[in-house]
């Protein structure tokens, strides 16, 4: 269990208010003493009213500080190796030895202290809080990308680690083909893609453009992989860590987001494996959740240690489930049991552990009203896209003013039920994009018109285009509030010569102009604009419970309905009925502790709660199990009973075979945008996004969801 070097929240506080009253006396020329803990908080009061740092109060050690008028450069090279700290115009050494002009002008400041990590944090801008002061929900507000591509790939966003394996056998469609494909390579070439496609530098970057998030999706391979699973394992963790230490540094918060399940929770590429769902569906389904719990408690436990919960104060349980081939009774359910695993190790209310977001299923957050009602540090997480919505060219203002309608259902979540994130959405209005609908795919934009090429080559777009998208852009940050943009960045295709998906890219918007540099101008825009002149910005107060505040029970008839995980796999439908035979695991194994970077060793155990003990889930001696991803044929059903209940004799019946082939997963379906609407107070409560529809029978081809 790990001794916490880390200073409270209601430390920080009392030390501000300190300082606050030392600055109202008129005493001035206080240092940030770094490393001692004391006073970024004083910074940031500072710095908004542009006063300048000088000598330390007595008592405090005078080291130079990060300045308080960010015009001012300040290299601090306390300690080996590159600890320091600095604002606008300081030269940066980071973890590769490199070195940059740290440029921010909202002033920011960045802080390392190797000696005293947890003591220490940058600050994104002068308007978010460090990471040693609260996050204030309600008030402080988050405008952050995904780090999409990174530690699970996917062949849009990184076209070239695909191109390359093309003409390969398997040919690479997804991260388990790409790491077949890889063979040998695998772990040369994986690694020299996470160390080069994300970098320190683009925290530093992040901040520098107004934002104060990343969520980082993750699969469960940075954990461990089991039989044949081709991933490459645990590699990835060990960059999630550094992903850590940087967002230190920067200022920056992390929502870290189990993106790929075992089993593929959506059968989509970025589950890790393009095909089926064999997650809480199928024979192997409730195998495959139990496994999941399992990442998600170790996941948990690395998050929650003092020094490491300030940095990551947000868990992701599922990205995108597949609504309709999973349905609602099986996600919610495990969702439930999720959240009360993690409970169970940090225990309830604000600071003792993750918010926990859960995604709508892109049913709309309309869908989820209610659910878990009670239940503290729950967050609902749409991903809104215009993209997959058919081969539309309605007009900018058109789709800005769907972007804008989002707003009303934000609004009536945060208010009724708790806090809502746009977890993914981008500038995207058709699905262009190269390999966007998958690799060699054509997509259906290109189908009905014939070319993509103005949507994917942003070199011809001339400034009129780019206004339209930054309007976009505007629009949608508005709407959503809390948002995290897909993604921070798309590779270069190597055939191409450039990166072929810029609606996707917030990097190079940045650079084009069609992204804003400063975020905060979207406050308001929609109204502004008259795309929805009734709305404003959710100023108000969450419901206690959400926040972490009130009590914490999870309502008797919502733990009723979502309180057995068997009994909710009802996919496909000759499972009905089995529930008792399914394979499960066993809580008998060994827990797995995550790996901590050697230099934090001496902090961290990698273990918050040494309580928690219980037995990990493995899986059941001397019974049998289906490949994790082949549990969707009816003959993979044990026919007797061995599992977590008991080995017996019972014979079932041979199921009966579907009469059409084995079913295939539904191709999955693109959130519906809702009508647009001007004045909400007329307007229905629309949900975001429309429920997916029936399945045609094509395999997910052409995905909905993110990427
Ligand atoms: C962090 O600061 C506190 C006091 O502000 C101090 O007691 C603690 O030792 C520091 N942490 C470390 C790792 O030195
Ligand atoms: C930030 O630093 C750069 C480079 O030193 C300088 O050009 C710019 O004016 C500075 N901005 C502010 C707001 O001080
Ligand atoms: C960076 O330089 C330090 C010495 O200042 C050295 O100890 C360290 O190994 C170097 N790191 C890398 C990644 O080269
Ligand atoms: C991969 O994922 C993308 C993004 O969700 C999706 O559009 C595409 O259809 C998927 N399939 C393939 C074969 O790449
Ligand atoms: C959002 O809520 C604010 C109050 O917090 C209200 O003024 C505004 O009309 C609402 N907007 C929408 C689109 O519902």
């Amino acid at each position: 269990m790990a001794e916490k070097p880390y200073t409270s929240p209601a430390a920080a506080r009392s030390r501000k208010w300190l300082w606050a009253s030392l600055v109202a006396l008129g005493v001035v020329g206080i240092a940030l003493g770094v490393g001692l803990g004391v006073g970024l908080n004083i910074n940031k009061k500072d710095a908004d009213k542009g006063a300048a740092a000088t000598t330390a109060p007595a008592g405090a050690v005078a080291t130079t500080v990060p300045p308080a008028n960010p015009s001012t450069p300040v290299t601090n090279t306390t300690d080996p190796v590159h600890g320091g700290s600095g604002g606008n115009g300081s030269i940066v050494t980071t973890d590769l030895n490199a070195t940059f002009t740290y440029i921010n002008e909202f002033g920011g400041t960045w802080a390392y202290d190797p000696v005293n990590p947890f003591n220490v944090s940058g600050q994104a801008q002068s308007w978010t809080p460090p990471l040693t002061e609260e996050w204030v929900w309600g008030k402080d507000i988050i405008r952050g990308v995904n780090l999409g591509g990174w530690l699970v790939t996917e062949p849009f966003i990184v076209p070239a680690l695909y191109e390359k394996y093309n003409k390969a056998t398997p040919k690479a469609m997804d991260e388990y083909t790409l790491s077949q494909a890889m063979g040998a390579n695998l772990a040369k070439e994986m690694e020299e893609h996470y160390k080069t496609f994300i970098t320190e530098k683009d925290f530093a970057d992040i901040a520098a453009a107004g934002l104060n998030w990343v969520r980082i999706p993750i699969g469960f391979w940075a954990i461990e992989t089991q039989g044949d699973e081709p991933f490459l394992a645990k590699v990835s963790w060990s960059y999630f860590t550094k992903a850590i230490s940087w967002a230190r540094k920067y200022g920056i918060r992390i929502l870290l987001d189990l993106h790929s399940l075992p089993g593929s929770q959506n059968g989509w590429n970025h589950s890790g494996r393009l095909g089926e769902i064999n997650w809480m569906r199928g024979s192997m389904g409730l195998a495959n959740a139990q496994r999941s719990l399992e990442y998600l408690r170790s996941f948990t436990q690395y998050i929650s240690q003092p020094g490491i919960k300030e940095v990551v104060p947000m868990i992701g349980l599922v990205n995108e489930v597949l609504y309709a081939e999973v349905g609602k009774d099986a996600m919610g359910s495990f969702y439930f049991e999720a959240m009360e695993m993690i409970r169970g190790i940090t225990g309830s209310g604000a600071g003792n552990g993750p918010l926990v977001a859960v995604h709508d299923g892109f049913q709309g957050p309309a869908n989820w009203a209610g659910f878990l009602s009670g239940a503290d540090r729950l967050v609902l997480d749409q991903h809104p896209y215009l993209s997959f919505t058919g081969p539309n060219q309605n007009p900018w203002a058109q789709q800005t003013r769907q972007a804008c309608g989002w707003g009303g259902g934000v609004n009536d979540t945060s208010s009724s039920w708790g806090i809502i994130i746009g977890g993914e959405w981008s500038l995207a209005t058709n699905d262009c994009g190269m390999w966007l609908t998958g690799v060699d795919a054509v997509g259906e934009y290109e189908r009905a018109y014939g070319s993509c090429a103005q949507f994917e080559d942003y070199r011809t777009w001339d400034a009129g285009f780019k206004q339209n998208v930054l309007d976009h852009a505007l629009g949608s940050m508005d709407a959503l509030q809390n948002f995290f943009f897909w993604t921070w960045r798309i590779g270069v295709s190597s055939v191409r010569g450039y990166a072929p998906s810029p609606m996707w890219h917030y990097q190079l918007g940045l650079e084009q102009g069609y992204i804003p540099k400063d975020p905060r101008a979207a406050g308001g825009f929609c109204k502004r604009s008259g795309y929805c002149p009734g709305c404003a910005e959710f100023g108000g107060t969450y419901p206690a419970s959400a926040t972490g505040g009130a009590s914490h029970a999870i309502s008797p008839a919502q733990s009723a309905e979502y309180g057995n995980m068997a009994q909710a796999i009802v996919s496909p439908a000759w499972i009905a009925g089995s529930a008792s035979l399914l394979p499960t695991l066993t809580q008998t194994g060994t827990p797995i502790t995550l790996a901590v970077p050697a230099e934090s060793a001496q902090w961290l155990s990698g273990w918050a709660n040494a309580n928690d003990r219980v037995g990990a889930w493995v899986p059941v001696a001397g019974c049998p199990y289906p490949d994790t991803y082949a549990g969707t044929d009816p003959g993979s059903m044990p026919r007797a009973l061995c599992n977590a209940n008991g080995v017996g004799p019972v014979v079932a019946p041979a199921p009966v075979p579907a009469p059409t082939p084995a079913p295939t997963p539904a191709a999955p379906v693109p959130p519906v945008p809702p009508a647009p609407t001007d004045d909400p107070s007329t307007s229905a409560p629309a949900p975001t996004t429309a429920a997916p529809t029936e399945a045609p029978t094509t395999p997910p081809a052409s995905s909905a969801s993110s990427a």
